[in-house]
């Protein structure tokens, strides 16, 4: 059984069709990766999952159970996180206060508990505070600790807010363009971290305009076009394909 599997699923905004009878599948454990040129439809692909948009026609299968249509945060809570294609943290709070709060959207700890301070309170609060440097240590980020995160560069606020959506403990983990406006150097310590997140067990969905990262990292690869699935395969397959480099290649180069 795939860990998701989109069936059909299509998204109407007024007269326009940004996403058009999408099939994918998506099996545990791998990298999986959407292209396409802009205005193709995959960050909206990635709002009907997370439960933004409501598809109008369609199904969205995680884990065998039908997600289509629940809120955000139940979808969520059953272990898809993401992150934006725009930086979304928490600008006046610390690195780590800010790798926390993926941890307190999963606790089950109970509102009283923040206020009578019972031992399961202090016992939670540790073992969390342990997760969030594990995090920390793994994205290089705690020499940091303590600094507010607006005031960070842009490549490591893209490291804080992919280490908090990890803190959340995800099965699957969503990256919307996670190497945009990143240099080379950071583009390959990305590599390195998703590969990595990979590793911990987390199937890793992403869009991806720098095609060397996508060829790179993925292991298979849908592309869109006008909201359409125009290919699927292996990247090298991907990479060859005619119809695609059309599409997205031959609008680049137009672009440049
Ligand atoms: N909330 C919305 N209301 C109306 N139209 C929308 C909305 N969101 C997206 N669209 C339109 O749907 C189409 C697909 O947009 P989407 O953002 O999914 O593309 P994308 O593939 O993520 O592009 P990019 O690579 O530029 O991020 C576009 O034509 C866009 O203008
Ligand atoms: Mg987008």
């Amino acid at each position: 059984m795939a860990l998701l599997e989109l069936d059909n699923v299509t998204k109407i905004f007024g007269g326009l069709v940004a996403v058009d009878s999408l099939s994918i599948s998506i099996e545990k454990g791998m990298i999986y990766g959407i292209i396409g040129p802009n205005g193709a439809g995959k960050t909206t692909v990635f709002n009907c999952i997370t439960g933004v948009y409501k598809p109008e026609r369609g199904k969205i299968i995680f884990k065998g159970k039908d997600i289509t249509g629940l809120s955000p945060h139940r979808i969520a809570n059953m272990g898809i996180t993401r992150t934006f294609q725009t930086i979304r943290l928490f600008n006046e709070m610390s690195v780590a206060e800010n790798i926390m709060s993926g941890r307190h959207f999963k606790s089950r700890q109970k509102w009283w508990h923040g206020i009578i301070h019972t031992p399961f309170y202090y016992k939670d609060e540790k073992e969390n505070w342990l997760k969030v440097k594990e995090y920390m240590d793994l994205f290089g980020l705690t020499h940091l600790a303590k600094m507010t995160a607006g005031s960070q560069p842009y490549g490591i606020q893209r490291k804080i807010e992919m280490a908090r959506a990890l803190a959340t403990e995800p099965e699957l983990l969503i990256l919307d363009e996670p190497a945009a406006g990143l240099n080379d150097k950071e583009r390959l310590e990305l590599v390195d971290t998703i590969k990595k997140i990979r590793d911990m067990g987390v199937t890793i969905l992403l869009i991806e305009h720098n095609m060397d990262l996508v060829m790179n990292i993925t292991e298979y690869i849908s592309v869109l076009n006008f909201g359409k699935k125009i290919a699927e395969g292996k990247p090298e397959d991907i990479q060859n394909n005619p119809v695609v480099i059309e599409a997205y290649l031959g609008k680049e180069e137009e672009d440049e």
